[in-house]
């Protein structure tokens, strides 16, 4: 399988995303990773929908947009609008099925994810609705430069196990939060192939090399 790797702009100069974006596209990226956060699924404010508008110019990658919001369903014309190709929703703030409805009508990419405390079963019936993407929290959605939990290793193996006995094995699973060089051979031998990676590429000296590296 095709593993991505998928900085996430949490991490990055918030002067200047439109510049990272571009360096990070450079540097080897496959997707960028727009963690949106409401202040109130969890407490910090980040960006919406025109943080996605100002950067769609930037760059010809998949903007990967990560709602952690209460109530996506306001919110998925808005980011479709904005230039989104993933919007990723919560299956803790909201009805899959519905929410899957609205996402494909706009021709965006669907996709779910569960936070760390949610059994793996609860994407199933993301897998059964057809989802483009599945997201597995490896820390508690909120902040970057958490350190990863182990536990969600299970819970990947789990779904990539689901999606090959429903004739779905090369759907991508992209997990979320504490990727280190150190930990992603678990979490891509558990599985998964979309790597989100936020600390990691940012702080490295040499992002290529570390994107290079990421890839297992
Ligand atoms: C957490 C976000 C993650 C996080 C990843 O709520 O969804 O995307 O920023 O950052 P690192 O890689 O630093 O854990
Ligand atoms: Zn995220």
């Amino acid at each position: 399988m095709k593993i991505k790797i998928a900085p996430s702009i949490l991490a990055s100069d918030f002067s200047k995303v439109g510049e990272e974006v571009k360096r990070l596209e450079r540097c080897g990226a496959d997707l960028i990773h727009c963690d949106v956060m409401d202040g109130n699924f969890v407490p910090p404010i980040t960006f919406g929908a025109q943080m996605v508008k100002a950067l769609r110019p930037h760059t010809k990658l998949p903007l990967d947009c990560h709602l952690m919001v209460l109530h996506p369903e306001t919110h998925i014309e808005a980011f479709a609008k904005a230039g989104a190709d993933i919007i990723t929703v919560h299956v803790e703030a909201c009805d899959i099925s519905k929410l899957f409805q609205a996402i494909e009508s706009f021709g965006v990419k669907k996709s779910a994810v569960i936070n760390p405390e949610t059994p793996a079963e609860k994407l199933f019936p993301a897998v059964d609705e057809g989802a483009d993407m599945l997201l597995v929290m490896s820390v508690h959605p909120g902040w970057g430069g958490q350190k990863f939990i182990p536990e969600t290793l299970k819970k990947i193996e789990t779904l990539r196990n689901y999606c090959v006995r429903t004739g779905r094995p090369e759907l991508d699973i992209e997990v979320d939060g504490g990727i280190t060089e150190e930990n992603v051979k678990d979490v891509l031998s558990a599985g998964a192939n979309v790597i989100v990676a936020g600390s990691t590429v940012f702080k490295a000296a040499d992002a290529a090399a570390t994107i290079g590296r990421l890839r297992g």
